[in-house]
């Protein structure tokens, strides 16, 4: 790659920013769990984003929270507020099984962001979205893959059509995943792709809209009996010109052939996005992307940071965005959530109905 390329590419990363506030807003955090700790209130801090209180079922937990961050913690959601004043925006991030029980507690008319998945099945994903509208909320659901550097980056890099006409993108994941961190899971009837490919899902359909047709198998493990399916193959249909799959397996454990990234190929180029995260869960290894021109070798992109958890910047600061005008689109709105919902649904559907069996081997 000669000079002006190398710079070129550069110069797209280093414009890749997730929407962001001008005058960022005050935040409650309601539930002071793993990945408040490990993700949100390190990416708020990183940003500058003030939270003005937080509060947990567990008021412990909020306490030991509150006292690694700096910031009150509060017994319930009303305190917050009195707190935060009414320009606040609360940010939920409890077991998708609680949200139903948490959002109408929420004031009307105020900006929710909702940690994913939106509620354990489909059915309540509609009734999470139809509280939202009920209760006039600007509501989005934490889908931050699309905001992390490597993403926006490559996003970016696509549109100055360096790639060319994209037909391809993957994901592969294999890696050793510690489900035992979230205890809520150990009993949880769907596991992998509510939980984990979810996030690939949003992506793809970030990229290329809803697919017209979605097939999937998602299987169990044998080290983890008492689990659901970890490990899942999906492929979303987007037509004869297109391939878009997903290939997860969670218990990889063989370090030497670990990997965990996205790859998109089009016409002229393609790139390779490292999911660092996933390889040392939750303490993580660095993203990276790659680039190459058709026929050349790999070229790195520079990027700053990684999913975890400067992407958490790019979920918040796209909701504190649009609610000040300064965005006018809310890309992870409630609605679009819904459909990446309804993309998880058809990838169960697909893993419990479809398959065609061996024709009859007739006389042969
Ligand atoms: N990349 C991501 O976006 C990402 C990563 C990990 C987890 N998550 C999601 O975040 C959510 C929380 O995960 P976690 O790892 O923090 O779990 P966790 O079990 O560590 O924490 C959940 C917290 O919610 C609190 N809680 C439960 N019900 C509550 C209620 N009604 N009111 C107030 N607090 C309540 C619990 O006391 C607990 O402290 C899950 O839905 C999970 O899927 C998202």
């Amino acid at each position: 790659m000669n000079d002006s390329a190398a710079y070129r590419l550069r110069a797209l990363a280093d414009g890749a920013k997730p929407p962001l506030p001008v005058t960022p807003r005050p935040i409650v955090s309601i539930g002071a769990g793993s990945i408040v700790q490990h993700a949100h209130l390190p990416a708020y801090r990183k940003a500058g984003f003030p939270v003005a209180a937080i509060t947990d079922a567990d008021s412990g937990k909020a306490a030991a929270m509150a006292k690694q961050f700096g910031i009150p913690a509060v017994e319930s959601i009303q305190a917050g507020l009195q707190l935060a004043g009414s320009h606040v925006v609360f940010d939920l991030a409890v077991p998708a099984g609680s949200i139903l029980r948490v959002l109408p507690n929420i004031p009307d008319g105020a900006a929710v962001l909702i940690q994913k998945p939106m509620g354990e099945t489909l059915q309540e994903a509609a009734l999470i979205l139809r509280l939202c509208r009920e209760k006039a909320l600007t509501a989005a659901v934490n889908f931050q893959l699309r905001y992390a550097p490597a993403m926006l980056a490559a996003r970016r890099i696509m549109e100055h059509g360096l790639l060319g006409d994209v037909c391809d993108m993957q994901v592969h994941v294999n890696v050793f995943t510690p489900w035992d961190l979230w205890s809520f899971l150990a009993t949880a009837p769907r596991l992998e792709i509510l939980y984990h490919s979810i996030h690939y899902l949003d992506l793809a359909r970030s990229f290329f809209g809803n697919p017209r047709k979605v097939l999937a198998r998602t299987v169990r493990n044998p080290h983890t009996p008492s689990l659901a399916a970890t490990r899942s193959v999906i492929v979303l249909d987007y037509g004869d010109w297109k391939r878009v799959y997903i290939a997860t397996n969670h218990h990889h454990n063989f370090p030497q052939s670990q990997e965990s990234y996205v790859q998109w190929e089009g016409t002229r180029g393609m790139l390779r996005a490292v999911m660092g995260v996933n390889l040392d869960y939750p303490a993580g290894r660095p993203d990276s992307l790659q680039f190459a021109a058709e026929g050349q070798p790999w070229e790195t992109v520079p990027i700053s940071g990684n999913w975890f958890p400067d992407a958490f910047i790019g979920s918040m600061g796209s909701l504190q965005a649009h609610i000040s005008g300064c965005a006018g689109t809310l890309p992870t709105s409630a609605e679009d959530a819904f459909d990446t919902m309804r993309t998880v649904e058809a990838a169960y559907l697909s893993s419990e109905q479809d398959g065609t069996d061996l024709p009859d081997p007739g006389g042969a």
